[in-house]
């Protein structure tokens, strides 16, 4: 795939423009630049941002957002890192208001190229790392991870009904020879799971590697963690999730800190209440609305939480 035809659709655009962004805001910090779909709307809408930090773990969707942005490079910064590290980034000098998106997961450029070992349908060296200089591929935890730990990755990440069963053929596999590519993963989901469940299996199956070589939740959790920690009064966060794990992590953290905290205070149980620190903008998840399902079936499992410190 060359460097000028990736594509990406970006989800839920015109709803990021209308309830995270807003005329005041000053810095956006886009954790997931991708391919700079939502960047390039936000800078068209939103002339007023005078900073624009962009991070993607992928090197080639950087270089494409940048080249994308090109117009407005005095106030586009990008970043190969990690969207974990966004403390490093948002230095104290930062204008504000703040406004932090999250747009998880992949870019459907990850499924369509199969050098990137995300997609089952085509045959491609088995790495599923966003990053493509990291050492964890899938292929090294098929390889050497401990028969129970592949166990919980499927049963965790993935949900994985079949999990042992599963896991006691990729045992068998790599007693044999090594996982090398999504094919070897596939064969070996083919050959465990009833054809009429097989595409269900798969889905989970590879949603699951691809979760533990990225550590995705856990980084997930700790990213909004330090995100709520950086914000000042009026600055906003966004997250768009696409899988129930994720929007699970979301939920509950967006709805603890929006709850009034009630701390006791002594043994006689005298309570002290200290109001919240953070409102939530959407009480519940905004979904893509049916006609971009239609148009971009892709979207259909997103969710958008914001969350704004009061
Ligand atoms: C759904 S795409 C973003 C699409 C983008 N909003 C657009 O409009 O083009 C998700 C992107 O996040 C990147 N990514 C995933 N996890 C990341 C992480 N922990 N840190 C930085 N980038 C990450 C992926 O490489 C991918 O390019």
């Amino acid at each position: 795939m060359t460097h000028n035809n990736l594509f990406h659709e970006p989800v839920l655009k015109k709803e990021i423009l209308a309830l995270l962004l807003f005329k005041k805001a000053r810095t956006v910090f886009d954790g997931t630049v991708g391919l700079g779909g939502h960047a390039e709307a936000i800078l068209q809408e939103f002339p007023e941002v005078s900073t624009y930090i962009a991070c993607d773990l992928d090197a080639q969707h950087l270089e494409f957002a940048r080249k994308r942005l090109n117009k407005w490079k005095e106030k586009t910064f990008f970043y190969h890192q990690n969207f974990a590290q966004l403390k490093d980034v948002l230095n104290e000098e930062i204008k504000r208001p703040l406004v932090i998106l999250l747009d998880l997961g992949l870019c459907s450029h990850h499924v369509d190229d199969s050098s990137k070992g995300f997609s089952f349908s085509e045959d491609g060296p088995l790495s599923m790392a966003f990053d493509s200089t990291s050492t964890l591929t899938c292929a090294n935890i098929l390889n050497k991870a401990p028969e129970q730990e592949l166990i919980n990755i499927l049963r965790e990440y993935g949900e994985e009904p079949s999990a042992r069963k599963i896991v006691s053929r990729i045992v068998s596999f790599r007693e044999e020879k090594e996982f090398k590519t999504t094919f070897d993963l596939r064969s070996v989901v083919e050959e465990s799971i009833h054809p009429k469940d097989r595409r269900k299996s798969l889905m989970r199956v590879f949603q699951a590697f691809r979760i533990a070589v990225n550590d995705e939740l856990n980084i997930l959790k700790k990213t909004v963690e330090t995100a709520l920690e950086v914000m000042n009064s009026g600055d906003r966060m966004g997250v768009i999730s696409y899988h129930s794990l994720e929007d699970r992590i979301i939920k509950r953290l967006f709805t603890l800190h929006s709850r009034p905290e009630t701390i006791e205070t002594d043994k006689s149980l005298h309570t002290e209440i200290t109001p919240a620190k953070f409102s939530l903008i959407t009480r519940k998840p905004v979904i893509p609305a049916n006609e971009e399902i239609e148009n971009n079936p892709r979207s259909r499992s997103a969710k958008l939480r914001i969350l704004e410190k009061i």
